[in-house]
């Protein structure tokens, strides 16, 4: 059986939370491609050439621990405007969106540019404040020294680059069903998502 579900969305609107949950209550696969680009992020960090090291990624480079800081956030964003960066990561998320017993792809152009036939397409906002309350929890949580002022600067530059970029900017599919997390709990929200999945499977 191959069944996509693409959910795309801005930083830290619930994407994650929301795309695990759907996994484990259907028994699909899920793969973060956030990851990938803050791994290429990581390596340009670490010296490397954008393209170089997004044709090097190997599947062991996405447990990096350091993947999640707001550094390499930054890095990533900027190494996802270039387009011979998107080319070399699309066949491993296009393969991983076919694999058998189905599959959850979230990021910024799943249902735009890699999985354009996904059975379910899902968008998932909230406003710039709640998203940056989630993250500063997050980071300072995980012990990062930050304040809310500097997450929220760095989730609205983020946003900027996503959005206004020439090559699959982050934008909802036509056919997307909109999710805003705002003023949700994380119950609520996961619950809408299968709500809609399960309104398509049946
Ligand atoms: O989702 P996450 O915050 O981990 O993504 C990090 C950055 O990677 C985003 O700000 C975005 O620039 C980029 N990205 C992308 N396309 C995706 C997933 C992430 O451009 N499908």
């Amino acid at each position: 059986m191959r069944f996509t579900v693409a959910i795309d969305g801005p930083a830290a609107a619930g994407k994650g939370t929301i795309s695990k949950a759907v996994a484990r209550h259907f028994g699909f696969a899920h793969l973060d491609t956030g990851l990938l680009y803050r791994a290429v992020g990581a390596k340009v960090l670490a010296g490397a050439e954008p393209l170089s090291a997004a044709l090097a990624l190997v599947p062991e480079d996405l447990s990096d621990e350091n993947l999640r800081t707001a550094a390499v956030a930054q890095a990533a964003s900027k190494v996802a405007v270039l387009a011979d960066v998107r080319t070399a990561l699309t066949a491993f998320q296009q393969d991983f969106a076919r694999r058998a017993g189905g599959a959850v792809l979230d990021g910024r152009d799943i249902g735009t540019v890699i999985c354009p036939d996904a059975d379910v397409k899902l968008f998932v906002t909230a406003s710039a404040a709640r998203r940056a309350e989630r993250r500063y929890a997050e980071l300072t949580a995980r012990g990062d020294q930050t304040s809310f002022e500097t997450v929220l600067a760095d989730v609205e530059a983020r946003d900027e680059r996503d959005r206004s970029r020439a090559t699959a900017p982050l934008l909802a599919a036509e056919d997307a069903a909109l999710i805003d997390t705002s003023d949700m709990s994380i119950d609520e929200a996961v619950a809408a998502a299968i709500a809609k999945i399960a309104s398509v499977k049946s």
